[in-house]
């Protein structure tokens, strides 16, 4: 383990954002990672760098989670229990998964970023949340430098929400996560349209695992920007759950308005849609903008700053606030 100063973070981030840390430190074991917490006073913990938004230098000690590994636990005729090391990357552990004919993960195929963060927000695409097949994870306790382990329930699971969001915060950092996948007796979603005319248009009429997540990655690579090509973090903002009465009023002005039902009284507006009928969509300010072929993804070009980032983001807010009077929320970590 050695510490290196003053290293720019641009390749440490999906965003593409070139902050630089005061000092940066790669842990590859649980060990490392419990020696470096109990001796630093203060820390910034990175992962895969994929939800986050770097406004400013980190003026600390980055710890960044390098633990790897896969193991099959244990596993009977019709599940496996597969516990995964945080520093894996998402899709390479998804793809492992359909080589071995593991169901329960095609669906968030290509999400950028690492195991270990994706409980964080419950990553979810197309029909599927993580705590679908989540069953516990381990994360070092700060204050303590125990390990503890979290059931699935613990985690209080929302839309791309749980517990490490809110008053776990800043407490623990996840070390690995265990998955329940199923073998052969998959469940599969094709719920989503769009996977749907995806199958149709390849002619698949009995969709195994692989020809799911096949259908996926095309969906995500026609609209979502690679961020190995243009900086990004995936959708910047949550889709907006508002009143019906509120729902209802929008409709009415918008007949053509998409929407999921929430509940009794609640209604999803997606984020996007809003977004673009505030015309944001395509536009760009400097190598800061708004993606051409889904507003709810903000990228940069190359050199934005993350305050440049943020500032569009500021601006978005407040003209879809003062349009449909609707708080967006940031999904992205703001730093
Ligand atoms: N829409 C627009 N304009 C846009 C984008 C979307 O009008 O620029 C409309 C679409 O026409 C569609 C609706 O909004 O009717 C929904 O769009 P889409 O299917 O692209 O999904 P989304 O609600 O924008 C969510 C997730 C994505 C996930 C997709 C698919 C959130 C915040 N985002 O996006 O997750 O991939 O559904 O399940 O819930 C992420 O979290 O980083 C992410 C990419």
């Amino acid at each position: 383990m050695s510490t290196e100063k003053n290293i720019s973070l641009k390749a440490y981030n999906t965003f593409g954002i070139d902050v630089r840390a005061k000092e940066f430190i790669s842990v590859n074991t649980r060990s490392e990672l419990k020696e470096i917490v109990s001796k630093s006073e203060d820390f910034f913990i990175l992962s895969g760098g994929s939800n986050l938004l770097l406004t400013r230098d980190i003026d600390k000690l980055v710890i960044h989670l390098n633990l790897k590994g896969k193991e099959v636990l244990k596993e009977n005729e019709r599940s496996v229990y597969v516990k995964v090391q945080a520093g894996e990357n998402w899709h390479e552990f998804v793809v492992w998964c359909l080589e071995h004919d593991f169901g329960g993960v095609e669906n968030l195929s290509l999400i950028p970023g690492n195991v270990g963060t994706a409980p964080m927000q419950n990553i979810g695409a197309y029909g599927v949340e993580l705590k679908d097949f989540m069953h516990e994870l381990e994360a070092l306790e700060i204050q303590s430098g125990k390990i503890v382990t979290f059931k699935n329930k613990d985690c209080q699971f929302g839309y791309r929400d749980s517990i490490f969001k809110n008053h776990a915060k800043g407490k623990y950092i996840i070390t690995s996560v265990t998955y329940k996948l199923t073998k052969h007796n998959h469940k599969l979603n094709t719920s989503y349209g769009a996977i749907q005319s995806e199958l149709e248009r390849n002619g698949v009429k009995n969709p195994t695992i692989k020809d799911i997540s096949k259908a996926v990655i095309a969906i995500r690579q026609s609209k979502l920007p690679d961020p190995r090509e243009i900086g990004n973090s995936g959708s910047f903002f949550k889709n907006p759950v508002i009143s019906k009465h509120q729902f209802r009023q929008l409709q009415h002005k918008h007949p053509k308005v998409p929407y999921y039902i929430v509940s009794e009284t609640e209604v999803k507006v997606p984020a996007g849609w809003l977004v673009e009928q505030c015309g944001f969509k395509g536009r760009r300010w400097g190598d800061a903008g708004v993606h051409k072929k889904q507003a709810l993804v903000l990228v940069n070009y190359g050199n934005a700053t993350g305050l440049q980032i943020f500032e569009l983001s500021q601006k978005i807010q407040k003209e879809v606030k003062e349009r449909f009077q609707i708080d967006l929320e940031a999904e992205v970590n703001i730093i």
